[in-house]
């Protein structure tokens, strides 16, 4: 007979919309303007044939990369893109009917992959003020939980935890031996990590991207950061060669480039002191600022909102239905000052 995995048959999976490129795309929190132009350029004419035809040479990046955090790379596994480094770590470190406790809502690939592997995700919700709620996340943790996910911060409400609420959290989940992992896919916009705890500890790890602050979204490439005995058994799920050669030599270039850094902060925090103010101006409410996106309670119907935005301002942006205190919400990605005016415009003329 032949076999259908029921995990894979009943999930629900929802696929990006193409044809977008004539759109400004502030829906998947990318950087809307990209790196500049003539970086672009320079790498790419480094590019020869050899370089095409032969595979990856992804030790070399491993230790471009160590070396820039600081650390060797025996902590480190490269992914195509930080969603895959999760799914590797729940396939490693959870088993069929495992407890994975993560709070809700927030990136949606992590209940994605816990029914895709059969596994129980246990939501917990936020505060009504939507900041995040500890002490039922500590208590959310059974004996029989496998896995805890937490974001740094959090995706889509940009919330954060203090060291103190991030201290008490890890204790609990180390008293009752559940690996603890913490995506930190908006690294950078907010500085503050927790990277410690998954060099230090075992049983932690980091996942990061290339794809937010770097703006290389279009490679795919990410990271995972743990101990050297737990990324070497993430390591084994890898296909060979996973990590392709134009993204590690766009991020070696990211990585090496005096000021690129810089430069990609200071654009974006011209355009969201610009977003904000602007809409503190406006009397908007709104949340949750600490990645590169922001929660924005419209005056009007969101569901209108969104579509006359596509329809009329080839603007994308997304809903949120019932957040907390906020009720229906837009969430915008943040970029650079000349795309928040783009966007600001078009609000004031359709939001009223
Ligand atoms: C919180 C969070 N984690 C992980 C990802 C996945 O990023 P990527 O696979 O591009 O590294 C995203 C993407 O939007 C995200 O918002």
């Amino acid at each position: 007979m032949y076999y259908l995995n029921p995990n894979i048959e009943n999930l629900y999976r929802i696929f990006d919309q193409n044809e977008r490129k004539d759109y400004l795309r502030l829906d998947l929190n990318e950087n809307p303007g990209g790196l500049p132009d003539e970086f672009i350029r320079q790498v790419l004419s480094d590019i020869t044939p050899q370089f095409v035809a032969q595979y990856p040479e992804t030790l070399y990046f491993t230790k471009v990369l160590a070396k820039y955090l600081e650390t060797d790379i025996s902590h480190l596994c490269l992914v195509n893109g930080s969603a895959e480094g999760i799914r590797y770590i729940i396939q490693t470190f959870t088993s069929a009917g495992g407890r994975i406790v993560g709070v809700v809502p927030s990136y949606f690939m992590f209940q994605v992959y816990s029914e895709m592997y059969g596994r129980e995700f246990v939501k917990v919700p936020y505060n009504k003020d939507l900041s995040m709620d500890v002490e039922n996340i500590i208590e959310m943790l059974s004996e029989d939980t496998q896995l805890l996910i937490l974001l740094n911060p959090n995706n889509p409400m940009g919330n954060v935890y203090s060291d103190e609420e991030f201290e008490s959290i890890m204790s609990a989940a180390q008293k009752k031996q559940i690996t603890v992992l913490v995506d930190e896919a908006y690294h950078y916009f907010y500085p503050k990590t927790f990277i410690k705890y998954a060099l230090e500890e075992e049983h932690v790890f980091i996942t990061r991207t290339f794809s937010k602050f770097f703006s290389m979204a279009g490679c795919r490439l990410g990271y995972i950061v743990g101990w050297p005995e737990g990324i070497k058994m993430v390591q084994k799920l890898c296909t060979p060669h996973n990590t392709n050669a134009f993204a590690m030599k766009f991020a070696e270039a990211v990585l090496e480039t005096p000021g690129m850094a810089d430069s990609l902060i200071r654009k974006f925090t011209e355009g969201r002191r610009y977003l904000i103010e602007w809409l503190d101006k406006h009397g908007y409410p709104h949340k949750g600022e600490a990645g590169n996106f922001i929660f924005i309670k419209p005056k009007t119907e969101v569901r209108k909102i969104i579509d006359r935005m596509k329809r009329e301002k080839k603007i994308l942006i997304k809903a949120y239905l019932n957040v907390g205190e906020l009720g229906d919400c837009l969430r915008v990605s943040i970029g650079e000052k000349k795309y928040m005016e783009q966007f600001t415009a078009a609000l004031e003329k359709i939001d009223k």
